[in-house]
Protein backbone atom coordinates (compact mmCIF):
# COMPACT_ATOMS: atom_id res chain seq x y z
CA UNK A 1 0.00 0.00 0.00
CA UNK A 2 0.89 3.55 -0.38
CA UNK A 3 2.84 5.00 1.98
CA UNK A 4 3.34 8.57 1.25
CA UNK A 5 1.79 10.79 -1.14
CA UNK A 6 4.07 13.52 -2.70
CA UNK A 7 3.30 17.17 -3.07
CA UNK A 8 2.78 16.46 -7.18
CA UNK A 9 0.36 13.51 -6.17
CA UNK A 10 -2.23 15.56 -3.64
CA UNK A 11 -1.75 18.30 -5.95
CA UNK A 12 -3.23 15.97 -9.18
CA UNK A 13 -5.56 14.25 -7.03
CA UNK A 14 -7.22 17.60 -5.34
CA UNK A 15 -7.58 18.86 -9.19
CA UNK A 16 -9.57 21.84 -9.20
CA UNK A 17 -10.17 22.63 -5.91
CA UNK A 18 -9.67 26.25 -5.80
CA UNK A 19 -11.81 26.78 -8.93
CA UNK A 20 -14.97 24.77 -7.28
CA UNK A 21 -18.25 26.54 -7.25
CA UNK A 22 -18.97 27.12 -3.72
CA UNK A 23 -15.45 27.98 -2.17
CA UNK A 24 -15.60 31.54 -2.31
CA UNK A 25 -17.82 30.84 0.57
CA UNK A 26 -14.61 30.07 2.75
CA UNK A 27 -11.14 30.87 3.02
CA UNK A 28 -8.39 29.08 0.66
CA UNK A 29 -7.25 27.33 3.92
CA UNK A 30 -10.76 25.71 4.34
CA UNK A 31 -11.49 25.14 0.59
CA UNK A 32 -7.99 22.95 0.99
CA UNK A 33 -9.03 21.43 3.87
CA UNK A 34 -12.67 20.35 2.16
CA UNK A 35 -11.28 18.99 -0.82
CA UNK A 36 -8.82 16.84 1.54
CA UNK A 37 -11.90 15.21 3.25
CA UNK A 38 -13.43 15.05 0.46
CA UNK A 39 -11.01 13.08 -1.03
CA UNK A 40 -10.65 10.76 2.00
CA UNK A 41 -14.47 10.29 2.30
CA UNK A 42 -14.59 9.07 -1.26
CA UNK A 43 -11.49 6.86 -1.00
CA UNK A 44 -9.20 8.41 -3.05
CA UNK A 45 -6.60 9.65 -0.76
CA UNK A 46 -6.00 5.92 1.58
CA UNK A 47 -5.83 6.36 5.24
CA UNK A 48 -2.65 6.27 7.00
CA UNK A 49 -0.44 7.88 4.03
CA UNK A 50 2.07 10.34 4.78
CA UNK A 51 0.95 13.61 3.24
CA UNK A 52 3.40 16.06 1.77
CA UNK A 53 5.26 18.30 4.24
CA UNK A 54 3.61 21.93 4.06
CA UNK A 55 6.45 23.44 2.10
CA UNK A 56 6.32 21.07 -0.70
CA UNK A 57 2.72 20.84 -1.51
CA UNK A 58 2.59 24.54 -1.26
CA UNK A 59 4.87 24.50 -4.55
CA UNK A 60 2.77 21.57 -5.94
CA UNK A 61 0.07 23.99 -6.05
CA UNK A 62 1.55 27.18 -6.18
CA UNK A 63 0.11 28.85 -3.44
CA UNK A 64 1.92 30.00 0.09
CA UNK A 65 3.24 27.68 2.70
CA UNK A 66 0.32 29.81 5.39
CA UNK A 67 -2.32 28.44 3.39
CA UNK A 68 -0.95 25.03 3.79
CA UNK A 69 -0.44 25.44 7.32
CA UNK A 70 -3.89 26.60 7.78
CA UNK A 71 -5.70 23.77 6.22
CA UNK A 72 -3.61 21.32 7.86
CA UNK A 73 -3.95 22.92 11.09
CA UNK A 74 -8.22 22.98 10.42
CA UNK A 75 -7.50 19.11 9.07
CA UNK A 76 -6.10 18.09 12.52
CA UNK A 77 -9.02 20.25 14.84
CA UNK A 78 -11.35 18.25 12.58
CA UNK A 79 -9.39 14.66 13.36
CA UNK A 80 -8.31 14.25 9.40
CA UNK A 81 -5.12 14.20 10.37
CA UNK A 82 -2.49 12.83 12.68
CA UNK A 83 0.83 15.15 13.42
CA UNK A 84 4.43 14.53 15.08
CA UNK A 85 6.18 17.01 15.13
CA UNK A 86 9.42 16.28 12.94
CA UNK A 87 7.86 13.23 11.71
CA UNK A 88 5.02 14.55 9.82
CA UNK A 89 1.15 14.20 9.24
CA UNK A 90 -1.07 11.33 8.51
CA UNK A 91 -4.18 10.67 7.00
CA UNK A 92 -6.79 9.82 9.46
CA UNK A 93 -10.75 9.70 9.98
CA UNK A 94 -12.88 11.63 12.98
CA UNK A 95 -12.68 9.09 15.80
CA UNK A 96 -10.93 6.61 14.07
CA UNK A 97 -13.30 5.18 11.79
CA UNK A 98 -11.63 3.19 8.59
CA UNK A 99 -13.03 3.44 5.18
CA UNK A 100 -12.24 0.74 2.68
CA UNK A 101 -9.17 2.46 0.47
CA UNK A 102 -11.76 1.51 -2.34
CA UNK A 103 -14.25 3.61 -0.73
CA UNK A 104 -16.80 1.15 -1.43
CA UNK A 105 -18.31 1.13 2.29
CA UNK A 106 -21.56 1.69 4.11
CA UNK A 107 -21.65 2.58 7.58
CA UNK A 108 -24.68 0.54 9.22
CA UNK A 109 -25.99 2.93 11.45
CA UNK A 110 -26.71 5.66 9.08
CA UNK A 111 -29.77 4.51 7.79
CA UNK A 112 -30.98 8.00 7.11
CA UNK A 113 -28.43 8.07 3.97
CA UNK A 114 -29.54 7.63 0.80
CA UNK A 115 -26.81 5.80 -0.32
CA UNK A 116 -25.92 6.34 -4.14
CA UNK A 117 -22.63 5.40 -3.42
CA UNK A 118 -22.94 1.58 -3.92
CA UNK A 119 -24.69 0.08 -7.25
CA UNK A 120 -26.47 -3.06 -6.29
CA UNK A 121 -29.83 -4.24 -5.69
CA UNK A 122 -31.04 -5.78 -2.17
CA UNK A 123 -31.74 -9.56 -2.14
CA UNK A 124 -34.67 -10.48 -4.43
CA UNK A 125 -37.66 -12.85 -2.47
CA UNK A 126 -36.31 -16.28 -4.04
CA UNK A 127 -33.05 -15.56 -1.91
CA UNK A 128 -34.35 -17.37 1.10
CA UNK A 129 -36.76 -20.49 -0.21
CA UNK A 130 -33.25 -20.72 -2.31
CA UNK A 131 -31.29 -21.11 1.12
CA UNK A 132 -33.34 -23.52 2.69
CA UNK A 133 -33.21 -26.10 -0.43
CA UNK A 134 -29.28 -25.19 -0.31
CA UNK A 135 -29.37 -26.17 3.31
CA UNK A 136 -31.11 -29.87 2.71
CA UNK A 137 -28.47 -30.58 -0.40
CA UNK A 138 -25.81 -30.02 1.92
CA UNK A 139 -25.38 -33.45 3.19
CA UNK A 140 -24.60 -34.65 -0.20
CA UNK A 141 -21.39 -32.44 0.40
CA UNK A 142 -20.93 -33.43 4.18
CA UNK A 143 -18.81 -36.68 3.44
CA UNK A 144 -16.18 -34.82 1.88
CA UNK A 145 -13.51 -32.27 3.23
CA UNK A 146 -15.41 -29.34 1.33
CA UNK A 147 -13.31 -27.95 -0.45
CA UNK A 148 -13.55 -27.27 -4.01
CA UNK A 149 -10.85 -24.99 -6.00
CA UNK A 150 -12.60 -24.82 -8.75
CA UNK A 151 -16.05 -24.73 -7.20
CA UNK A 152 -19.12 -27.24 -7.02
CA UNK A 153 -19.52 -29.18 -10.34
CA UNK A 154 -22.92 -28.37 -9.89
CA UNK A 155 -22.42 -24.96 -10.23
CA UNK A 156 -20.26 -24.85 -12.93
CA UNK A 157 -22.29 -27.05 -14.75
CA UNK A 158 -25.11 -24.53 -14.01
CA UNK A 159 -22.83 -21.18 -15.47
CA UNK A 160 -21.40 -23.68 -18.24
CA UNK A 161 -24.81 -23.94 -19.57
CA UNK A 162 -25.68 -20.13 -18.97
CA UNK A 163 -22.54 -19.57 -21.48
CA UNK A 164 -23.81 -22.33 -23.89
CA UNK A 165 -27.23 -20.86 -24.12
CA UNK A 166 -25.56 -17.36 -24.95
CA UNK A 167 -24.18 -19.08 -28.33
CA UNK A 168 -20.93 -20.05 -26.89
CA UNK A 169 -20.21 -23.52 -25.98
CA UNK A 170 -18.43 -24.29 -22.62
CA UNK A 171 -18.28 -26.99 -20.59
CA UNK A 172 -17.90 -27.01 -16.54
CA UNK A 173 -14.13 -27.16 -16.75
CA UNK A 174 -13.79 -24.08 -18.47
CA UNK A 175 -15.61 -22.29 -15.36
CA UNK A 176 -14.20 -21.83 -12.20
CA UNK A 177 -15.83 -20.44 -9.50
CA UNK A 178 -15.29 -17.60 -7.23
CA UNK A 179 -15.84 -15.44 -4.43
CA UNK A 180 -17.44 -12.17 -6.73
CA UNK A 181 -16.74 -11.17 -9.59
CA UNK A 182 -13.48 -9.07 -7.91
CA UNK A 183 -12.03 -12.05 -6.58
CA UNK A 184 -12.15 -13.30 -9.81
CA UNK A 185 -10.31 -10.22 -11.24
CA UNK A 186 -7.82 -10.78 -8.27
CA UNK A 187 -7.19 -14.07 -9.31
CA UNK A 188 -6.92 -13.29 -12.96
CA UNK A 189 -4.45 -10.49 -12.35
CA UNK A 190 -2.12 -12.58 -10.13
CA UNK A 191 -1.78 -15.12 -13.27
CA UNK A 192 -1.64 -13.10 -16.25
CA UNK A 193 0.06 -9.55 -15.12
CA UNK A 194 3.20 -9.84 -13.19
CA UNK A 195 4.18 -7.29 -10.83
CA UNK A 196 4.57 -3.72 -12.99
CA UNK A 197 2.87 -5.21 -16.17
CA UNK A 198 1.24 -2.81 -18.62
CA UNK A 199 -2.68 -2.74 -18.74
CA UNK A 200 -5.08 -0.99 -20.82
CA UNK A 201 -8.74 0.02 -19.45
CA UNK A 202 -11.61 2.13 -20.46
CA UNK A 203 -11.95 5.48 -18.69
CA UNK A 204 -14.27 5.70 -16.82
CA UNK A 205 -14.27 2.66 -15.73
CA UNK A 206 -15.16 0.38 -12.24
CA UNK A 207 -12.93 1.85 -9.62
CA UNK A 208 -12.18 -1.61 -7.83
CA UNK A 209 -10.76 -3.39 -10.94
CA UNK A 210 -8.55 0.22 -10.25
CA UNK A 211 -7.84 -1.04 -6.80
CA UNK A 212 -7.21 -4.60 -8.47
CA UNK A 213 -4.59 -3.31 -11.30
CA UNK A 214 -3.15 -0.99 -8.16
CA UNK A 215 -2.38 -3.68 -5.70
CA UNK A 216 -0.54 -5.38 -9.06
CA UNK A 217 1.63 -1.80 -9.23
CA UNK A 218 -0.08 -1.89 -13.13
CA UNK A 219 0.96 0.56 -15.63
CA UNK A 220 -2.28 1.71 -16.49
CA UNK A 221 -2.66 3.63 -19.75
CA UNK A 222 -6.62 4.07 -20.85
CA UNK A 223 -9.18 4.47 -23.72
CA UNK A 224 -11.65 7.42 -22.85
CA UNK A 225 -15.07 6.34 -23.89
CA UNK A 226 -17.18 9.11 -24.46
CA UNK A 227 -20.64 10.05 -22.49
CA UNK A 228 -22.90 9.57 -25.39
CA UNK A 229 -23.62 7.53 -28.67
CA UNK A 230 -21.22 4.41 -28.82
CA UNK A 231 -19.03 4.93 -25.96
CA UNK A 232 -16.10 3.12 -27.89
CA UNK A 233 -14.12 4.93 -30.82
CA UNK A 234 -13.32 1.89 -32.17
CA UNK A 235 -10.43 2.81 -34.44
CA UNK A 236 -8.62 4.64 -31.06
CA UNK A 237 -9.28 1.05 -29.15
CA UNK A 238 -7.48 -1.12 -31.49
CA UNK A 239 -5.06 2.11 -32.54
CA UNK A 240 -4.25 2.24 -28.46
CA UNK A 241 -3.35 -1.68 -28.32
CA UNK A 242 -1.38 -1.86 -31.60
CA UNK A 243 0.61 1.02 -30.33
CA UNK A 244 0.71 0.42 -26.55
CA UNK A 245 0.83 -3.62 -27.02
CA UNK A 246 -0.62 -3.93 -23.29
CA UNK A 247 -0.15 -7.07 -21.35
CA UNK A 248 -3.59 -7.35 -20.60
CA UNK A 249 -6.90 -5.11 -21.04
CA UNK A 250 -9.61 -4.96 -18.76
CA UNK A 251 -12.89 -4.40 -20.62
CA UNK A 252 -16.71 -4.06 -19.69
CA UNK A 253 -18.55 -4.25 -22.90
CA UNK A 254 -22.37 -5.47 -21.18
CA UNK A 255 -23.31 -2.17 -20.18
CA UNK A 256 -20.37 -0.50 -18.82
CA UNK A 257 -20.12 0.63 -15.48
CA UNK A 258 -20.81 3.83 -15.16
CA UNK A 259 -21.53 4.65 -18.47
CA UNK A 260 -23.92 1.74 -19.30
CA UNK A 261 -23.02 1.06 -22.45
CA UNK A 262 -22.96 -1.86 -24.74
CA UNK A 263 -20.20 -2.66 -26.91
CA UNK A 264 -21.26 -3.81 -30.21
CA UNK A 265 -20.83 -6.69 -31.95
CA UNK A 266 -18.64 -5.77 -34.91
CA UNK A 267 -16.55 -3.77 -32.31
CA UNK A 268 -15.81 -6.77 -30.24
CA UNK A 269 -14.52 -9.01 -33.58
CA UNK A 270 -12.16 -6.65 -34.18
CA UNK A 271 -10.83 -6.02 -30.55
CA UNK A 272 -10.22 -9.85 -30.30
CA UNK A 273 -8.39 -9.92 -33.17
CA UNK A 274 -6.50 -6.62 -32.45
CA UNK A 275 -5.33 -8.32 -29.12
CA UNK A 276 -4.07 -11.50 -30.53
CA UNK A 277 -1.92 -9.38 -32.36
CA UNK A 278 -0.94 -7.09 -30.13
CA UNK A 279 -0.24 -10.01 -27.53
CA UNK A 280 -2.73 -8.86 -25.36
CA UNK A 281 -4.99 -11.34 -23.27
CA UNK A 282 -8.47 -9.58 -22.90
CA UNK A 283 -10.27 -9.49 -19.38
CA UNK A 284 -13.78 -9.37 -20.34
CA UNK A 285 -16.11 -8.38 -17.22
CA UNK A 286 -19.71 -9.54 -17.77
CA UNK A 287 -21.08 -8.61 -14.26
CA UNK A 288 -24.20 -7.03 -16.15
CA UNK A 289 -24.77 -9.47 -19.35
CA UNK A 290 -28.56 -10.52 -17.47
CA UNK A 291 -29.38 -7.18 -17.37
CA UNK A 292 -30.60 -5.26 -20.55
CA UNK A 293 -33.17 -3.89 -20.42
CA UNK A 294 -35.91 -2.18 -23.26
CA UNK A 295 -35.51 -5.43 -24.67
CA UNK A 296 -32.25 -4.66 -25.84
CA UNK A 297 -30.61 -7.62 -27.89
CA UNK A 298 -27.38 -8.58 -26.96
CA UNK A 299 -24.52 -9.04 -28.90
CA UNK A 300 -22.60 -12.66 -28.62
CA UNK A 301 -20.32 -12.67 -25.77
CA UNK A 302 -16.65 -11.25 -26.56
CA UNK A 303 -15.20 -14.77 -26.17
CA UNK A 304 -16.87 -16.32 -29.21
CA UNK A 305 -14.56 -14.26 -31.25
CA UNK A 306 -11.52 -15.80 -29.66
CA UNK A 307 -10.11 -18.39 -31.45
CA UNK A 308 -6.75 -18.15 -29.67
CA UNK A 309 -7.47 -18.50 -25.37
CA UNK A 310 -6.97 -14.49 -25.70
CA UNK A 311 -10.30 -14.04 -23.61
CA UNK A 312 -10.96 -14.75 -20.03
CA UNK A 313 -14.49 -14.00 -19.18
CA UNK A 314 -15.43 -12.94 -15.41
CA UNK A 315 -18.91 -12.13 -14.52
CA UNK A 316 -21.02 -13.67 -11.30
CA UNK A 317 -24.13 -13.45 -9.39
CA UNK A 318 -24.09 -9.83 -7.47
CA UNK A 319 -26.10 -7.72 -10.15
CA UNK A 320 -28.64 -9.71 -10.91
CA UNK A 321 -29.00 -11.68 -7.86
CA UNK A 322 -27.51 -10.90 -4.85
CA UNK A 323 -23.59 -9.16 -3.68
CA UNK A 324 -24.18 -10.89 -0.50
CA UNK A 325 -23.95 -14.20 -1.64
CA UNK A 326 -20.23 -13.58 -3.01
CA UNK A 327 -20.36 -16.01 -5.92
CA UNK A 328 -18.72 -15.18 -9.29
CA UNK A 329 -16.79 -17.21 -11.71
CA UNK A 330 -14.20 -16.96 -14.52
CA UNK A 331 -14.42 -18.91 -17.89
CA UNK A 332 -11.06 -19.78 -19.56
CA UNK A 333 -9.35 -22.27 -21.38
CA UNK A 334 -9.91 -25.73 -18.99
CA UNK A 335 -5.80 -25.45 -18.36
CA UNK A 336 -5.95 -21.92 -17.56
CA UNK A 337 -8.61 -22.84 -14.84
CA UNK A 338 -6.29 -25.28 -13.67
CA UNK A 339 -3.56 -22.99 -13.26
CA UNK A 340 -6.16 -20.24 -11.44
CA UNK A 341 -7.20 -23.11 -8.98
CA UNK A 342 -3.51 -23.94 -8.03
CA UNK A 343 -3.00 -19.82 -7.66
CA UNK A 344 -5.78 -19.72 -5.54
CA UNK A 345 -4.86 -22.52 -2.90
CA UNK A 346 -2.34 -19.82 -1.73
CA UNK A 347 -4.91 -17.40 -1.25
CA UNK A 348 -8.64 -18.81 -0.42
CA UNK A 349 -8.06 -22.57 -1.38
CA UNK A 350 -12.05 -22.50 -2.06
CA UNK A 351 -15.43 -21.00 -1.94
CA UNK A 352 -18.00 -21.59 0.37
CA UNK A 353 -20.22 -24.90 -0.23
CA UNK A 354 -23.39 -23.89 1.05
CA UNK A 355 -23.41 -20.24 -1.32
CA UNK A 356 -22.74 -22.37 -3.86
CA UNK A 357 -25.58 -24.20 -3.34
CA UNK A 358 -27.55 -21.27 -2.87
CA UNK A 359 -26.15 -20.23 -6.04
CA UNK A 360 -27.56 -23.41 -8.00
CA UNK A 361 -30.89 -22.99 -6.69
CA UNK A 362 -31.01 -19.47 -8.00
CA UNK A 363 -29.88 -20.13 -11.35
CA UNK A 364 -32.52 -22.73 -11.82
CA UNK A 365 -34.96 -20.21 -11.24
CA UNK A 366 -33.28 -17.50 -13.54
CA UNK A 367 -36.17 -16.68 -16.15
CA UNK A 368 -38.37 -15.41 -13.09
CA UNK A 369 -35.67 -13.50 -10.84
CA UNK A 370 -33.98 -12.02 -14.23
CA UNK A 371 -36.89 -10.70 -15.54
CA UNK A 372 -38.46 -9.13 -12.64
CA UNK A 373 -35.42 -7.65 -11.74
CA UNK A 374 -35.32 -5.78 -15.44
CA UNK A 375 -38.74 -4.98 -14.94
CA UNK A 376 -37.76 -3.08 -11.44
CA UNK A 377 -34.95 -1.80 -12.89
CA UNK A 378 -36.58 -0.57 -15.60
CA UNK A 379 -39.08 1.70 -13.19
CA UNK A 380 -36.52 2.63 -10.99
CA UNK A 381 -34.23 4.30 -14.37
CA UNK A 382 -37.40 5.89 -15.95
CA UNK A 383 -38.12 7.25 -11.99
CA UNK A 384 -34.64 8.69 -11.80
CA UNK A 385 -34.81 10.29 -15.56
CA UNK A 386 -37.90 11.41 -14.75
CA UNK A 387 -36.99 13.29 -11.39
CA UNK A 388 -33.37 14.27 -13.27
CA UNK A 389 -35.41 16.08 -16.08
CA UNK A 390 -37.62 17.72 -13.72
CA UNK A 391 -35.25 18.84 -11.49
CA UNK A 392 -31.70 19.28 -12.88
CA UNK A 393 -32.79 19.34 -16.80
CA UNK A 394 -29.22 20.80 -17.35
CA UNK A 395 -27.63 17.49 -17.15
CA UNK A 396 -27.25 15.63 -19.94
CA UNK A 397 -27.74 12.12 -19.38
CA UNK A 398 -27.52 9.16 -22.27
CA UNK A 399 -30.44 6.25 -21.38
CA UNK A 400 -28.72 3.45 -20.72
CA UNK A 401 -30.40 -0.25 -22.25
CA UNK A 402 -28.98 -2.01 -19.31
CA UNK A 403 -27.21 -2.11 -16.36
CA UNK A 404 -27.74 -0.43 -13.13
CA UNK A 405 -26.23 3.08 -13.46
CA UNK A 406 -26.24 6.23 -15.38
CA UNK A 407 -23.32 8.56 -16.20
CA UNK A 408 -24.79 12.33 -15.90
CA UNK A 409 -22.53 15.21 -17.39
CA UNK A 410 -23.15 17.95 -14.91
CA UNK A 411 -23.44 21.50 -15.61
CA UNK A 412 -20.11 22.31 -14.28
CA UNK A 413 -16.60 20.86 -12.95
CA UNK A 414 -18.23 20.20 -9.50
CA UNK A 415 -18.80 16.35 -9.10
CA UNK A 416 -16.64 16.17 -5.82
CA UNK A 417 -17.66 19.48 -4.91
CA UNK A 418 -21.48 18.18 -4.97
CA UNK A 419 -20.96 14.82 -3.85
CA UNK A 420 -19.08 16.67 -0.36
CA UNK A 421 -22.59 18.91 -0.21
CA UNK A 422 -25.16 15.84 -0.91
CA UNK A 423 -23.29 14.00 2.06
CA UNK A 424 -24.28 17.12 4.46
CA UNK A 425 -28.03 16.53 3.55
CA UNK A 426 -27.93 12.43 3.63
CA UNK A 427 -27.35 11.55 0.16
CA UNK A 428 -23.99 9.46 -0.57
CA UNK A 429 -22.93 9.82 -4.24
CA UNK A 430 -20.00 8.20 -6.03
CA UNK A 431 -18.31 11.57 -7.65
CA UNK A 432 -16.91 10.86 -11.34
CA UNK A 433 -12.94 11.36 -10.46
CA UNK A 434 -13.63 7.70 -8.49
CA UNK A 435 -14.03 6.33 -11.94
CA UNK A 436 -10.86 7.97 -13.18
CA UNK A 437 -7.02 7.91 -12.76
CA UNK A 438 -6.00 11.16 -12.77
CA UNK A 439 -8.65 13.56 -10.81
CA UNK A 440 -10.03 14.10 -13.53
CA UNK A 441 -14.06 13.22 -14.27
CA UNK A 442 -15.35 16.14 -12.90
CA UNK A 443 -17.98 17.21 -15.12
CA UNK A 444 -19.28 13.47 -14.20
CA UNK A 445 -21.41 11.64 -11.58
CA UNK A 446 -22.59 7.85 -11.35
CA UNK A 447 -25.96 7.56 -10.55
CA UNK A 448 -27.22 4.15 -9.95
CA UNK A 449 -30.61 3.04 -10.23
CA UNK A 450 -30.46 0.10 -7.52
CA UNK A 451 -32.75 1.95 -4.85
CA UNK A 452 -36.44 2.81 -4.69
CA UNK A 453 -37.63 4.62 -6.97
CA UNK A 454 -39.57 7.11 -3.98
CA UNK A 455 -35.76 6.91 -2.75
CA UNK A 456 -34.38 7.93 -6.00
CA UNK A 457 -36.57 10.90 -6.53
CA UNK A 458 -35.83 12.37 -3.39
CA UNK A 459 -32.16 11.99 -3.43
CA UNK A 460 -32.13 14.17 -6.91
CA UNK A 461 -34.64 16.11 -4.69
CA UNK A 462 -31.92 17.07 -2.06
CA UNK A 463 -29.22 17.10 -4.58
CA UNK A 464 -30.83 19.45 -6.49
CA UNK A 465 -31.23 21.78 -3.62
CA UNK A 466 -27.32 21.62 -2.48
CA UNK A 467 -26.78 22.55 -6.43
CA UNK A 468 -28.46 25.23 -6.29
CA UNK A 469 -26.40 26.46 -3.28
CA UNK A 470 -23.24 25.71 -4.91
CA UNK A 471 -24.14 28.74 -7.39
CA UNK A 472 -25.25 30.98 -4.77
CA UNK A 473 -22.02 30.38 -2.77
CA UNK A 474 -20.05 31.27 -5.80
CA UNK A 475 -22.03 34.47 -6.66
CA UNK A 476 -19.53 36.97 -5.68
CA UNK A 477 -20.93 39.36 -2.84
CA UNK A 478 -19.37 42.31 -4.22
CA UNK A 479 -19.71 43.42 -8.16
CA UNK A 480 -16.88 44.56 -10.37
CA UNK A 481 -16.87 48.14 -11.56
CA UNK A 482 -18.73 48.52 -15.06
CA UNK A 483 -16.29 49.59 -17.67
CA UNK A 484 -17.83 52.27 -19.64
CA UNK A 485 -16.17 52.86 -22.97
C1 LIG B 1 -17.94 -4.01 -13.45
C2 LIG B 1 -17.96 -4.68 -12.10
N1 LIG B 1 -17.13 -5.71 -11.87
C3 LIG B 1 -17.11 -6.34 -10.68
C4 LIG B 1 -17.93 -5.95 -9.65
C5 LIG B 1 -17.83 -6.66 -8.33
O1 LIG B 1 -18.77 -7.66 -8.30
P1 LIG B 1 -18.82 -8.78 -7.18
O2 LIG B 1 -19.76 -8.30 -6.12
O3 LIG B 1 -19.34 -9.98 -7.91
O4 LIG B 1 -17.44 -9.00 -6.66
C6 LIG B 1 -18.82 -4.89 -9.85
C7 LIG B 1 -19.68 -4.44 -8.76
O5 LIG B 1 -20.18 -3.34 -8.79
C8 LIG B 1 -18.82 -4.24 -11.11
O6 LIG B 1 -19.64 -3.21 -11.34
Amino acid sequence: MTSQVRGVQLARLLGQWHALPGRRRSPDYAALAGAVRGLLADGRLPLGVRLPAERELAEALRISRTTVTAAYRQLRETGHLASRRGAGSWTMLPGNHRVASSGLWTPLDDLDMIDLGCAALSAPPQLVPAARAAAEDLPRYLCGAGYHPTGIVELREAVADSYTARGLPTSPDQIMVTSGTQHALDLVLRLALAPGGSVLVESPTYPNALAALAARRARITTHGLAADGAGWDGDLLLGSLRQSRPKLAYLIPEFHNPTGHLMPADLRERVVAAAHAAGTDLVVDESFVDLPLDGTPLPPPVATFDRHSRVISIGGMSKPYWGGLRIGWVRASAPQVQRLAAARVGVDMASPVLDQLVAVHLLADAPAIVSARRAQLTAQRDALLGALAQRLPDWRVTVPRGGVTLWAELDGPISSALARAAEEVGVRLAPGPRFGLDGTLERFLRLPFTLPASDLVEAVDRIAGVRYDLDRAARPQWREPVVIA
